[in-house]
């Protein structure tokens, strides 16, 4: 997945606003980055491999300070390797027009076949350059930029976000388009701006609009942004309001975003939930269309769609709505539902998790849910993005911009709508009493205090030396059981993506069918043990991984589990519905750690990208 920018503006300093916006998208790609500007009559091209600083460096020469348009680009690659010459932006063979591209050209080798065979040569090895070189022979031919595009995206199949400037339009005007990748546009009072994420837009304005699949936008500064389809049936794309604090974008005393984002994780619990509960009722009130009484009754089954982390929250999910509104839940990953033909109903309700709202896979699973009749709602953290829009109803969790590669506030947000959510469908249900919803309404008020001792300064030393302490094992193995057995999968996948050491997430009573061969004191092993039901199952679990000398640390509630631990840290006894929310705080905080201990790059890992768009 890769950032995308452009900008006119009244003034010089494009290239400043440019890279303003691809710093606030690095987190989308990472590998690569450029800027294409139009500078005394000419287009003039920046971009290097490697991190954004590089393209910095480049620039500093202020060779292209009078520049007022541009577009840039901060890329993942997927087709050719990173590099200067694949970097975006690509150009034309005449070089007349620039072009970013996030997305897959999925029908590139036929078009760069049939442009090599008309003459044309290629510079890079990426599915981009084609597009650029069809946008270049149509701007050839006589067509407007806007014109030149629309005809070059009827030839194209695949997936795309991109943006172009031509010499013709001498940066009066920049023309967008999208088809799966998000994209938003907006008329500031400095400038018009076009970007891959409203992050890099509410610095110029709030009012943003976001387009949709098949959508071409024109930009000129002085009027709002001409949107048409392909075809050039014009269309009305209403700005939206965008309250996010362009602050939030930002990582205040923190040394990486996912250290500010964990801490953060209190007070998205009461921006997720507050406003919602009904102490009176003992319920909870979404606000928006889609939760009655009247259509959750008309429920009988959820399938739960997403991928990664959000699917460890999506198991969450189904702990919390067969245990408190007795309603069957399925769960799968995204990738996997959408090919293996799943069998739903008009009473099925599917319901996409997501922080981006554009995850490739998860967007595919809604649609063909709702192909075969079922109702669709989402959890995201995206308001505008495309699983919102396309889904019948949305739960947003109000995580705020999560940064962070590694989801940490968006998941604790996701588990807290997923509560919110079995709640409104016990009490729709008449499963849940008045008196059982004033209790599961109160439990989660008391959680913030709770969450918050988990973030001072000694249960953050504790997980420190642990961290400190395990640093160099083969691996991990985390076990849970109950609702938090996905507690155990999210914390193995935390410490693997960021401090890109072996781990695995195992429910504790599947362990002696297979995983126990792996123990021996190379191996540590992280027991989510909370005082609940199933504490009992969970301690023998752990004797049994301490008679073979396994090394044990216990991260929960349960105190006999902790005194057989070798390291421990401590967690406030809570509801065990909720013990999920607070027993992922220190193992977010032990892969935080580890991976800041071995000097890695935590809020940039290696391979990885925010939000995955393409399959
Ligand atoms: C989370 O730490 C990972 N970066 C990744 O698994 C992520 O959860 C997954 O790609 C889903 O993203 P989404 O929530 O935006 O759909």
């Amino acid at each position: 997945m890769c950032g995308i920018v452009g900008a006119i503006q009244r003034d010089a300093g494009v290239v400043q606003t440019l890279l303003e916006g691809l710093r606030l998208l690095e987190y989308r790609g990472y590998d690569s980055a450029g800027v294409a500007v139009l500078d005394a009559g000419a287009i003039a091209i920046r971009r290097k491999a490697g991190r954004l600083e590089r393209l910095e460096l480049a620039l500093t020469d202020g060779a292209l300070s009078a520049a007022r348009a541009g577009i840039g680009h901060t890329r993942w690659a997927t087709h050719g390797p990173p590099s200067d010459e694949n970097a975006h932006p690509h150009t034309d063979a005449e070089g007349r027009v620039a072009l970013v591209h996030n997305g897959i050209v999925e029908n590139w080798a036929e078009l760069r076949a049939e442009l090599e065979a008309s003459g044309v040569r290629f510079a890079s090895d990426t599915d981009t350059e084609v597009l650029a070189h069809l946008v270049g022979r149509e701007v050839a031919r006589g067509s407007s930029l806007f014109d030149a595009v629309r005809a070059s995206l009827a030839r194209v199949r695949g997936y795309y976000a991109i943006a172009a400037l031509s010499l013709e339009e001498q940066g009066a005007r920049l023309v967008c388009a999208r088809s799966g990748p998000p994209l938003a546009v907006a008329a500031g009072p400095d400038g018009v701006y076009l970007a891959s994420d409203v992050l890099a837009l509410i610095a110029h304005t709030r009012d943003v609009v976001f387009l949709e699949d098949g959508d071409v936008a024109e930009l000129e500064l002085g009027r709002a942004p001409r949107v048409t389809r392909i075809d050039g049936t014009p269309v009305e794309r209403p700005a939206r309001r965008v309250e996010w604090d362009p602050e939030a974008a930002g990582k205040g005393s923190f040394p990486h975003f996912m250290l500010k984002e964990i801490h953060e994780q209190p007070d998205v619990l009461a921006r997720t939930a507050f406003d919602r509960l009904r102490l009176e009722s003992g319920d909870v009130d979404f606000g928006v269309p889609g939760f009655s009484d009247a259509e959750l009754r008309a429920i009988d089954r959820v399938q739960v769609v997403a991928c990664g982390t959000a699917l460890h929250a999506g198991w969450i999910a189904r702990y919390l709505i067969e245990g408190l509104a007795r309603v069957p839940v399925d769960v799968d990953y995204a990738s996997e539902f959408r090919y293996r033909e799943p069998v739903l109903s008009a009473s099925t309700l599917a319901l996409a998790i997501s922080q981006s709202g554009e995850t490739a896979d998860t967007l595919a699973a809604l649609r063909l849910a709702r192909s075969l009749g079922a109702r669709t709602t989402a959890i995201c953290n995206v308001l505008g993005s495309t699983l919102v829009r396309e889904a019948q109803a949305t739960i947003l969790t109000q995580a705020g911009p999560e940064i962070g590669v590694a989801s940490t506030k968006a998941f604790v947000a996701q588990c807290v709508a997923a509560y919110l959510f079995a709640v409104r469908l016990g009490r729709a249900r008449g499963v849940l009493s008045l008196q059982q919803g004033r209790e599961l309404v109160s439990d989660l008020r008391l959680l913030r205090p709770q969450m918050e001792s988990l973030l001072g300064e000694r249960a953050v030393s504790e997980v420190r030396a642990i961290a400190r302490q395990n640093q160099s094992q083969r691996g991990f193995l985390f076990l849970g059981r109950g609702i938090n057995y996905p507690i155990a999968l999210e914390g193995a996948l935390k410490l693997k993506e960021i401090s890109y050491v072996h781990a695995e997430g195992y429910p504790a009573g599947e362990m002696k069918h297979g995983p126990i061969a792996l123990i021996d004191p190379e191996m540590s092993i992280l027991v989510v043990a909370s005082r609940g039901p199933l504490a009992e199952k969970v301690r023998s679990n752990l004797e049994q991984v301490r008679a073979r000398g396994g090394h044990v640390i216990v991260i929960g509630s349960d105190e006999e589990s902790i005194a057989k631990s070798d390291e421990h840290v401590r967690v406030p006894v809570c509801s065990e519905w909720l013990s999920p929310i607070l027993n992922v705080i220190p193992l977010q905080l032990v892969a935080y750690h580890m991976a800041d201990l071995k000097g890695l790059d935590i809020d940039k890992p290696r391979n990885l990208a925010k939000s995955v768009t393409v399959e």
